[in-house]
């Protein structure tokens, strides 16, 4: 390979070298006839393949292929091993239809449950984002097609995309909003990534060398290209001097030739362009010895595992008097109701939205299902449009009256939530909202359920015994659904966001979406449940909060060791036991607490998970490792990871509310995290290191005798009151030192250097 690309290098034009690094049409790099160099297609993404049929280029008018749930769903199941398969057989599809970079998957964070994209998202945790991105890149890349990670970075809302400037203090954007891209990088190695249109820190996305250059490349070791959202390239040299190497779309023939003007000129150099050129050619070569031509995929196999992962992705809100699932022999009526049961919602609006094989409906699947001796009956419940409609409220209240049980199928409508806008706010529908509560008023077994990519507020939530979220479940969801209500599949989805009260409850409602082309990232690092923990302020369901069908048991909590240091792996071991009568599976989270720290810390944070399968009775051992990471914080004044020496919390359990073990540990740490002192150095950091005593009794100045007064150290009030003084103040006011060097001396001491 690298034979191939040093003779294509030599023989290239410069015109040509700088025509390779903008695409040659909307989803294709250029092809070089002469030198037989191809070129490759780049198609959405993440959950399907959108690839336009021959001749259009822009809309929706695609082959095509199976549509499996969106990142919300996906990442509801918390398995490492479904996210890997759906990658695979996504895999499998762009080999047939001749795809070689699917644009995906998006693992921004979920700061706002507004975020118009949090369909496309996994979680408002990294780990959780990140361990999800990972699995689905290895399973797309094992069939030899590239992924593109996206989007990189701080695109967290929609609120003037493409120009808003993301404004994140350091720490927060390494711990929060950059470590999902980075498990993803050093996991999986995507083969290419996606500059974001956002600026972050008033610097594009695209034009960010920091971000692209120092931490994507040299620490992270990202090896393949980087690829601009589409239309986000706004000047071609300074994003290709940062490091971005693929402008998208194509057919910008001026910027070709005003780039290799320059270079002729002198004004760009030409090994920055080589250096794209390279890494775009190496991506061509690799994906394009891998091509299947004459490849065809299954599509009833495929919609049959999107109907099995769909199924996964469910997560139990609520089931009271154990309702679910329904029992075909002990039921004489159903009341199916809400439109969605005929018209599901599965996907999102934008990008990513795909043709599907085919679509399930969930009222057809539960007559199948439900068989001869049930008897089901249907009412629209509310209109297509946002309105609400008295008339078909009636109806389906005097239907659902009638019946043994009713399920309600609603959600969000595609108007509620898209790429390009952010939501309003987090309610439903004011027609969805009444269906529930009017049925819920003459039906007591009312079961909802709810096609939606992101967290709703559920004032009804007292109505209904049982409650379901399916997400926006993919083509299958409608069949999914009936799998989960009649017990063929139990439910073992868990949430991958917080669902919050009301709106106001949220971590960004005071800083969102940003004003004067500026968002601030206010609440730093408390995203999610970082943050309703902090404030003490109680979801609607907490993040990682699912029920199943059956109970299971956590004990015998064992860690490996007690004390440890950075350099040490600490191991965990979990007992999970199936106590119920079903078979079932279980996800234990492991979260850390910091017990006590320099820094301000979040209550806990999630490190490790793990999904286990059990029979009824069944018990199975689960061990999670965690590392000197997991207990880290960035310091951001010396750029780098660091753990502190003290005490560690390891919390386990089901739910981030519900952590009934935990292990103490503590930690000694081989770093050496203490900052140096200077003349601006508080005092009350000295004080973490000396006593008052100490401290003030290394301040001398030998030629004049001067130094603290004795009393000085003992007078509680003073030293409190010095607390916020910088230490070379404090020994020119309180210990009369005029000497700059005397102070030097001084410092030098406390910094154990004299
Ligand atoms: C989206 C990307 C997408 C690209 C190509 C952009 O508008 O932000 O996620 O991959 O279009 O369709």
């Amino acid at each position: 390979m690298e034979q191939q690309l040093k003779e294509w290098m030599e023989q290239l034009t410069l015109e040509e070298k700088a025509a390779l690094t903008v695409g040659g049409d909307f989803w294709h790099t250029r092809s070089i006839e002469r030198l037989g160099i191809p070129s490759i297609s780049l198609n959405d993404g993440p959950h399907g393949i959108r690839k336009p049929k021959a001749g259009t280029d822009v809309g929706f008018d695609s082959l095509p292929a199976t549509c499996f749930p969106t990142a919300s769903a996906l990442a509801s199941s918390w398995s490492v091993e479904l996210l890997e398969s759906v990658g695979q057989a996504i895999g499998d599809e762009c080999l047939a239809l001749d795809v070689q970079v699917l644009l995906g998957p998006g693992v921004n964070i979920k700061r706002s449950p507004r975020g118009g994209r949090n369909f496309e998202y996994y979680s408002e945790d990294p780990v959780l984002a990140g361990e999800m991105g990972a699995a689905f890149v290895r399973g797309v890349q094992s069939r030899g097609i590239g992924t593109s990670l996206k989007h990189f970075a701080c695109n967290n809302q929609e609120h003037e995309r493409m120009t808003i400037s993301s404004e994140v203090d350091e720490r927060t954007l390494r711990e929060i909003y950059l470590t999902a891209f980075e498990r993803v990088i050093k996991q999986s190695q995507p083969m290419t990534v996606m500059a974001a249109y956002n600026k972050v820190n008033g610097i594009y996305a695209t034009e960010h060398r920091e971000l692209l250059e120092q931490v994507l490349r040299e620490e992270w070791g990202f090896t393949g290209f980087v690829v601009s959202d589409w239309g986000a390239v706004n000047d071609k040299a300074a994003s290709l001097r940062a490091g971005m190497d693929l402008q998208m779309p194509g057919r910008d023939e001026e910027t070709v030739q005003r780039l290799a003007d320059m270079v002729r000129n002198g004004e760009f150099p030409e090994t920055v362009l080589n250096q794209s050129v390279e890494r775009i050619l190496r991506i061509v070569l690799a994906t394009m010895r891998n091509r299947k031509p004459g490849a065809s995929f299954d599509a009833e196999a495929h919609h049959a595992v999107a109907r099995q992962v769909a199924a996964e992705c469910f997560v139990l809100l609520k089931n009271e008097g154990g309702l679910l699932p329904l029992q075909p022999d002990k039921l004489r009526s159903v009341s199916v109701i809400g439109q969605f049961a005929k018209q599901p919602r599965y996907q999102g609006s934008g990008s990513s939205q795909i043709e599907p094989t085919r679509v399930d409906t969930a009222i057809e699947q539960l007559k199948k299902s439900l068989g001869d001796q049930v008897t089901v009956s249907y009412a629209d419940g509310y209109p297509g449009e946002d309105r609400v409609d008295e008339e078909l409220l009636n109806e389906a209240a005097q239907q659902a009256a009638e019946a043994d049980v009713a399920v309600i199928f609603a959600g969000l409508p595609p108007s509620f939530e898209s790429e390009g806008f952010d939501r309003r706010n987090i309610d439903m529908p004011a027609s969805h909202n009444r269906l529930i509560e009017e049925v819920c008023r003459v039906q007591p077994n009312t079961v909802v359920v709810l096609s939606n990519g992101s967290a709703v507020a559920m004032p009804w939530i007292q109505g209904p015994k049982a409650v379901l979220e399916g997400w926006l479940g993919g083509q299958a969801s409608g069949a999914a659904a009936a799998d989960v209500l009649l017990g063929a599949v139990n439910p073992s989805g868990k949430l991958s966001e917080t669902f919050p009260m009301r709106l106001e409850d949220a971590p960004d409602f005071l800083n969102f979406p940003g004003e004067e082309g500026k968002v601030r990232y206010g609440e730093g690092l408390y995203v999610g449940y970082r943050y309703y923990d902090k404030k003490r302020i109680e979801p609607l369901f907490p993040f990682g909060y699912g029920l199943s069908y059956t109970t299971f048991e956590l004990t015998g909590m064992d860690v490996n060791r007690h004390h440890m240091t950075d350099r040490d792996t600490l191991e965990v071991k979990v007992c999970v036991r199936n106590t119920g009568a079903r078979p079932g599976s279980e996800v234990v989270q492991l979260y850390v607490q910091d017990t006590e720290s320099r820094m301000a810390r979040p209550i806990k944070e999630l490190k490790a998970f793990a999904k286990v399968s059990l029979q009824p009775g069944e018990e199975k051992e689960v061990t999670l490792v965690l590392q000197a990471r997991d207990f880290a914080y960035y310091d951001s004044e010396r750029s780098t990871w660091c753990v502190e020496s003290g005490e560690f919390v390891i919390l386990a359990g089901t739910s981030s509310a519900d952590l009934p073990l935990r292990a103490s540990v503590m930690m000694e740490s081989t770093q050496k995290v203490q900052a140096r002192f200077h003349a601006m150095s508080l005092f009350k950091d000295v004080l973490k290191r000396y006593t008052a005593a100490e401290a003030l009794q290394m301040l001398a100045d030998p030629s004049t005798g001067g130094g603290a007064p004795a009393g000085l150290y003992k007078d509680e009030f003073l030293i409190t009151f010095m607390m916020d003084m910088p230490i070379g103040k404090i020994a020119k006011m309180m210990g009369n030192i005029q000497s700059e060097q005397a102070i030097a001396d001084w410092i030098s001491k406390l910094n154990g250097e004299a």
